[in-house]
């Protein structure tokens, strides 16, 4: 009995902790990058282009698809949307359910307290940084 009461708390002393929001692979970096899915793709860093995604430094504010050259679906050129925190929070919760043909490949983030973390992150203008 007192075994599985310490376990327990041991258990709920590391959820508290936020080891369970990682990913689940076991090891609890210092420092999560809330931003870190959206790597692979897009750019954070002032004046970085890539050929995948739009640059999202300072896109806070901005209206959607606007950086010049880059190739943006039809669906987000023309969806009149002008990036408000409220927006990007819908976008990134389901970007099929905001804007229907959007070539943003990404399945959305179910977790609102995580979408706030990604949000303050690009309105915070940092840059592109590992973990
Ligand atoms: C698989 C690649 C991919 C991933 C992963 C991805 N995106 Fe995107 N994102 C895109 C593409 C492509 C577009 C342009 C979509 C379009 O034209 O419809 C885009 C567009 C956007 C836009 C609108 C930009 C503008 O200029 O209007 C925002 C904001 C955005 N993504 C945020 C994010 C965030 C935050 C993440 C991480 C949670 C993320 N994306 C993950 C590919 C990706």
């Amino acid at each position: 009995m007192k075994t599985t009461s310490i376990t327990t708390l041991v258990f709920g002393a590391m959820i508290l902790a936020g080891c369970g929001g990682n990913g689940g692979n076991g090891t609890a970096p210092a420092r999560t990058n809330p931003v870190a899915a959206c790597l692979t793709c897009h750019s954070f860093t002032k004046g970085v282009k890539r050929p995948t995604a739009p640059n999202l430094h300072d896109i806070v504010g901005k209206p959607a698809g606007s950086e010049p050259g880059f190739r943006y679906s039809d669906a987000l050129k023309n969806s009149g949307i002008v990036w408000t925190r409220e927006k990007l929070d819908a976008y990134l919760a389901d970007p099929r359910a905001l804007v229907p043909g959007t070539r943003m490949i990404y399945a959305g983030e179910p977790d609102a307290a995580r979408r706030q973390a990604m949000i303050d992150y690009m309105q915070n203008g940092e840059g592109d940084q590992a973990q």
